[in-house]
């Protein structure tokens, strides 16, 4: 597929050598644009021969502040007026401590470091209380997390980490299980692409969910939904419920009744 845009074009034409994958760019533009010409800040893990920091600089415009991290002490020699290098390496949460102590807060993290699990997931755990609301957390090459030659497919691959981050998201719903980390007080959504997870951090919009009721006209309609008929059912009875093996039993029931219910749903999940 032919494809052009402003991104692309930059990449085509920087001077210094930078390696992408071509779905990555229709991803940028999208996950990227509402930041162009603003005062940001944008930190891209993985520095090699420099072109993607110039390509940042062109695209995100002259009030943006570029900042790249690479593990080579080698690329301190792409350090300009440009753009800022770090020397360190993602796997190191000393790394990560010192960095956002000289830097302060980011606003946009795009790691294309060394793609393993370990410098996927700590990279991420030490960035996300250092990025402004608004602000995204961008992982790309996570096909790393089903390459044999990374160890993975992996119980703790960064992959399935970022899946976990949906049951943090849902966790803010009132009385599901709070989690051990808990993401779920910065990071508002995960969208997930081809080799690429972008995190959005908004802790004004993690807030806990509440039901909400208008007052609009209320007519008699049954509601057939189940969930409603359960509860229905328990406040007619009431009295009965005052007995906890009630309440076991009842769990069981509803256990035993949904199970069998999605008995087909299971060819969904091969
Ligand atoms: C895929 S290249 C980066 C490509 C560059 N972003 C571009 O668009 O052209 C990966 C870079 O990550 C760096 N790297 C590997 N392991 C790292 C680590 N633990 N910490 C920081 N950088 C690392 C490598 O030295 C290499 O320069």
């Amino acid at each position: 597929m032919k494809y052009s845009s402003e991104l692309y074009e930059l990449f085509n034409s920087s001077s210094n050598r930078s390696i992408k994958w071509k779905k990555y760019f229709p991803i940028y533009e999208k996950l990227f644009e509402s930041y162009k010409n603003k005062p940001i800040t944008f930190v891209e893990i993985g520095i090699l021969d420099g072109g993607s920091l110039e390509i940042w600089k062109k695209y995100f415009g002259k009030n943006s502040r570029i900042i790249g991290i690479d593990n080579n002490p080698e690329c301190i020699k792409f350090q300009n007026e440009n753009c800022e290098i770090f020397i360190g390496s993602q796997s190191d949460p000393n790394f990560w401590k010192k960095f956002y102590h000289q830097v302060g807060n980011i606003d946009i993290i795009l790691d294309d470091g060394g793609h393993t699990n370990d410098q996927q997931i700590i990279s991420l755990i030490n960035s996300v209380q250092n990025i402004n609301n608004g602000g995204l957390h961008v992982v790309e090459d996570i096909h790393s997390s089903y390459q044999k030659h990374y160890g993975n497919p992996y119980k703790y691959s960064f992959i399935n980490f970022s899946k976990k981050t949906i049951d943090d998201i849902n966790s803010t719903f009132p009385n599901i299980k709070k989690f051990d980390y808990q993401l779920n007080q910065l990071v508002y959504s995960v969208e997930f692409f081809e080799s690429i997870v972008a995190f959005k951090i908004d802790r004004n919009l993690c807030y806990e969910n509440k039901i909400l009721e208008n007052q609009g006209f209320k007519s008699n309609n049954k509601d057939t939904t189940l969930d409603i008929r359960f509860i229905n059912f328990r406040k007619k009875f009431k009295y009965l419920y005052k007995f906890t093996t009630i309440q076991k039993i009842e769990r069981i029931m509803i256990k035993l009744f949904y199970r069998y219910k999605s008995k087909k749903l299971k060819n969904f999940f091969k």
